[in-house]
């Protein structure tokens, strides 16, 4: 397994873009079984799960091509039902595809995905809004079974749970509502950039959707979805990682690719900070320690303080003067970046869903494994921090999300390689 080596300490200067957000690009591949015609998305980034999803949409009978960097052209002639557990198993996201397939074809397998590091995270609101659609549920043998070939109908689905709505649900229950005849009402439906994303594609495709954008969604089934073109959102979450990368001290850099606008509680939380949105978008941060100071943040749906972007600010306030607290409401236990952060000197404790952080001068460089894909990118900007040699293991889990994070912080005068697991052990002992 790759790993990366980072030498702290070096300053960063100059531009940086982010690429399309792999959150809304999920369920875009999939909404692109929704119809026969060819849909050509644009503004893919080059991640391993946008990989997975295409793989599994081309296992399910979709001709799925690259059309050139960054874009991709897909066509779903003729489909089949069944997402097998050694596709699914490899990205949750996958579970997106019940709502596509339950429109198209009235039918779906899709395995469960398994557990997940970051904490629990049920279907049980998507199954619920499906079977409000008429969909007879069943789940056995590790597969859930979704058959609407007798009843499909509009209905009034509330997607609200204990943690808010939830974002693939939502997708899902739209996806399907989209082909289902008669009228559907999403309440308590998530509001995140993404889903406005996929409404703005579905939309182009000729689904009749009201109220993109709030948390109640109208809409009314139609027979057939055509092809489009469609061009990615940049990502809120890369973006928020490279805002943290350039709050470091000594730092000054520009974002571009990104709507600041959908990252406006981040940003609002980092109000005394040096950031700076021109008229064309981008963001100008510059780092100057003895600005920010500590603080306390709660992890809340959209348009609250992004649970993606928890791992990162943690980082950010390890190194910042006072006592912080983060607490999570999304995925209360969401917090494996913790241990490792404290390999590196970080004061943190954990009590129930909330980190109490103790700002350091510094943090030192350490050996140190990623755990997800958020934890991994908190590790990265602590190595870039931190004096002296940071070994991030694990890194296939940060290429899930961030297209070439080392070549593009390099680029602004980094100092990370990429080892290949032959090259490791020699630098772990050396
Ligand atoms: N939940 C339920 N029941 C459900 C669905 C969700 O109780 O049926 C709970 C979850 O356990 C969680 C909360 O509701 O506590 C929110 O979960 P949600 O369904 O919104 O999460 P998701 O759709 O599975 C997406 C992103 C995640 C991101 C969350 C929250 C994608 C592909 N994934 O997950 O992204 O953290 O929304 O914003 O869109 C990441 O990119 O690193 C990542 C984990």
């Amino acid at each position: 397994m790759d790993a990366f080596r980072i030498e702290g300490g070096s300053p960063l200067s100059g531009d940086i873009t982010v690429g399309g957000a792999k959150n809304a690009c999920l369920p875009i591949f999939a909404a692109c079984l929704l119809t026969e015609e060819t849909c050509v998305i644009e503004n893919v980034p080059d991640l391993s799960d946008v990989r997975f999803m295409a793989e599994l949409i081309e296992h399910l009978g979709a001709d799925v091509k690259q059309a050139g960097p960054n874009k991709w052209a897909i066509t779903a002639k003729n489909i089949s039902s069944k997402a097998p557990y050694d596709l699914v198993r490899k990205m949750r996201a996958s579970v997106c595809l019940m709502g596509p397939l339950i429109a198209r074809l009235r039918y779906a397998e899709i395995s469960i995905p398994g557990g997940c590091v970051i904490g629990q995270r049920p279907i049980d609101l998507h199954l619920r809004g499906l079977s409000k659609l008429g969909c007879e549920v069943e789940v056995k043998n590790g597969y859930v079974y979704l058959d609407a070939r007798s009843n499909l109908h509009g209905n009034h689905v509330f997607l609200g749970g204990r943690y808010g709505s939830t974002v693939t649900g939502t997708a899902n229950i739209l996806m399907a509502a989209t082909l289902t005849p008669g009228i559907t009402r999403i309440d308590s439906a998530a509001c995140e950039p993404e889903i406005v994303d996929l409404c703005n594609m579905l939309v182009k495709m000729g689904a009749k959707i009201d109220g993109i954008g709030s948390h109640s969604l109208t809409i009314e089934g139609v027979d057939k979805l055509n092809g489009c073109t469609h061009h990615v959102i940049g990502d809120r979450i890369e973006a928020g990682t490279y805002i943290v990368a350039g709050l470091f001290p000594g730092n000054q850099i520009t974002i571009r690719g990104a709507d600041p606008s959908h990252l406006s509680a981040f940003i609002h939380s980092l109000e005394e900070a040096d950031i700076k949105i021109d008229s064309d978008n981008n963001i100008h941060v510059t780092g100057h320690a003895w600005r920010i100071k500590s603080k306390e943040i709660i992890t809340l749906p959209y348009p609250g303080f992004p649970t993606d972007l928890q791992a990162q600010m943690a980082t950010l306030l390890a190194v910042t003067p006072g006592i912080s607290i983060i607490t999570e409401r999304i995925y209360p236990h969401r917090f494996m970046h913790v241990s490792e952060l404290q390999r590196m000197g970080a004061h943190i404790s954990i009590e129930g869903s909330s980190a109490i952080i103790v700002g350091q001068e510094s943090l030192s460089g350490a050996p140190v494994m990623a755990s997800d894909l958020r934890a991994s990118a908190a590790l990265v900007l602590a190595g870039l921090v931190a004096q002296g040699e940071t070994i991030v293991q694990r890194i296939y889990h940060i290429d899930r999300g961030y297209e070439s994070i080392d070549a593009k912080l390099n680029a602004l005068g980094a100092k990370i390689e990429r080892l290949s697991s032959e090259e490791l052990p020699l630098k772990l002992a050396s």
